[in-house]
């Protein structure tokens, strides 16, 4: 295999552990913190978790490790979508076990969850993760998107390690795969198996997180790619001067990342979702809100900017919420093949007038027809609409130009609107992960060998502290279940992992709303440039702005 020269100088780099980690496993001596309840629902989810809810959180420390010295045979699994870093997590869990006992194996289940089950695994050695140190892409063993939430699939899991002789499993995943880990956990522990099952914190969304989870592995990177790549463009907008640009960026529901974008590049506008829903926004006021931005720059002489719209927005959007429920109702089982059987899209749209409500097809009316196409064309294997496929870059743009095409006939406006579209979200999925992530993520898989060793089970591998140099940096555990509660799932109660939104009252809302006014009009465009791997720590070791507002 050809290596490029980045790839082969990062192989060198040695991950900054926390200092309670830095003096050798002997030296690890672990501390009971607090109970721990459930964020909300305890009285349900200590039903449905009796043998995992309500255990203490834990940190590590210098100390005497009292840990049962007995062979460890683990098997780790990468889940749901790729997020950078995830190999340096697997780097770190080997480099333990090994540090622990030379004899502890390590084995990767192939292609997600599905591995498991399927008792497709490989068995690492110094060899194959030596190729994996530092770099990006979740290839080292692949993922997938399976979930393991029924018995039948656990009891298979539970028969695949007894057939290794696995004693833990360690879920590299986000919300959902980490509520898998906790029933997981629960089960094996109902059973008596002895399998301790570890869960690690990863997405690029940055919705997995509370109090003791500051941040989940590759944002940092995620955040910083788009972030380059949005202070490269404002630079072209702003030397050519002629194109406002409409960046969707990835983030699935949550604005974590369009707000960490604004607040490290300053454009024009952002798109916050969540305050989308709770202003209630309709699309039209969101047009109107873009196009005075626009417009007070057009007066200015400045026919140019930047917007960035976060993934998931429109699904936040009250209206388009109900037309999406009314579309998905309007096909529903037979008769999506009425409609599909219809072939001219004049004919489809009569059928469409005819089966929304007057509200619904108001909003529909004042969609561009591309999307409105989108709607009817793109389903998931449920039937409903891919809401994250809408083109929702194009749709704001087109509404923009509508708006401005108003104020140009009313004299208000009479600038030129030149758009362009992008959608940020695969490139920065398996970037080369920054100091901070590579750090952080050999830091955390480390730290799941210490939870393993010392025999937890339905825990999250914790490190926190980390706006501070690594050194300072705590590692820990934290029972999954503190993260949990009920949600309407499918029709049926689920205990799941609460899905962590950007809070209005939150510092890096907070700031970003104390600045967008300013940089609405006036050009205060930020850029952060490519990540640096060397060189100064002030740069090369930097964390995001959010982590930082939040920690201040
Ligand atoms: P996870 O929640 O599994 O970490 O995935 C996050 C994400 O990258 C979202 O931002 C995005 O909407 C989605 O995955 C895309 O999924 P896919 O890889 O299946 O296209």
């Amino acid at each position: 295999m050809k290596l490029s020269p980045l790839q082969q100088v990062r192989y060198q780099y040695a991950p900054k552990l926390p200092g309670m980690l830095r003096n050798g496993i002997a030296e690890i001596s672990v501390k009971e913190g607090q109970v721990t309840q459930s964020v909300s629902d305890q009285e349900k989810i200590k039903a449905l978790f009796p043998n995992t809810y309500g255990k203490n959180e834990i940190t590590f420390e210098k100390g005497q490790n009292t840990s049962e010295s007995k062979k460890q045979v683990v098997g780790v699994i990468l889940s749901g979508g790729q997020a950078p870093g995830g190999h340096n997590v697997i780097c770190g869990l080997y480099d333990a076990l090994k540090a622990t006992n030379k004899e502890n194996v390590l084995f990767g289940f192939k292609n997600g969850p599905i591995g498991l089950v399927e008792d497709d695994l490989l068995e690492f050695d110094d060899a194959y993760i030596d190729q994996f140190r530092n770099t990006g892409g979740f290839d080292i063993i692949g993922s997938g998107r399976t979930k393991l939430e029924s018995d039948e699939q656990f009891a298979i899991a539970a028969d695949v390690c007894k057939k290794h002789g696995i004693n833990a499993i360690v879920i590299i995943g986000g919300d959902d795969s980490n509520t898998n880990a906790a029933v997981l956990a629960e089960y094996f522990a109902a059973h008596n198996t002895g399998i301790q099952v570890i869960g690690c914190p990863k997405t690029i969304d940055g919705d997995l997180k509370n109090e003791d989870i500051e941040i989940s592995f590759g944002f940092d990177t995620a955040t910083k790619t788009y972030s380059e790549l949005i202070g490269n463009i404002q630079r072209d907008a702003n030397s050519a001067k002629k194109y406002w640009h409409f960046i969707k960026v990835m983030g699935r529901s949550a604005s974590h990342v369009a707000l960490e974008c604004a607040l490290e590049t300053q454009p024009n506008i952002c798109l916050i979702s969540e305050e989308v829903a709770e202003k209630k926004m309709s699309l039209s006021q969101i047009a109107d809100y873009m196009a005075d931005s626009v417009e007070a720059r057009a007066a200015k002489g400045m026919n140019f900017g930047v917007a960035v719209i976060p993934e998931g927005v429109v699904e936040f959007v009250p209206e388009f919420g109900a037309l999406i429920g009314e579309i998905n109702e309007l096909l529903a089982g037979s008769k999506a093949d009425d409609f599909n059987s219809l072939e001219s899209w004049a004919d489809k749209y009569s059928f469409i007038e005819k089966g929304l409500s007057k509200d619904s097809m108001n909003v529909f009316a004042i969609l561009p027809q591309s999307i409105q196409q989108q709607l009817f064309l793109e389903r998931d294997p449920h039937g409903n609409v891919q809401v994250s496929l809408i083109e929702s870059e194009k749709l704001f743009s087109a509404l923009v130009a509508d708006k401005l095409a108003e104020r140009k006939a009313k004299g208000t406006y009479n600038g030129k609107f030149g758009p362009l579209h992008h959608f940020f979200g695969y490139e920065g999925r398996c970037a080369f992960p920054s100091n901070f992530d590579s750090d952080y993520c050999y830091s955390i898989g480390y730290n799941a060998t210490m939870l393993i060793q010392y025999g937890y089970t339905g825990y999250l591998s914790k490190v926190s502290n980390l706006s501070y140099p690594a050194n300072e940096w705590v590692a820990g555990g934290m029972p999954i279940t503190k993260m949990m509660n009920m949600e309407r799932r499918h029709g049926e109660d689920k205990p799941v992992i609460k899905k962590a939104l950007v809070e209005l009252d939150g510092a890096p809302f907070k700031f970003f709303a104390a600045n967008r006014e300013k940089w609405a009009v006036e050009t205060s465009y930020l850029y952060p440039g490519a990540i640096q791997y060397y060189g100064p720590e002030a740069v090369c070791d930097l964390t995001t702005r959010t982590l930082a507002l939040e920690q201040e």
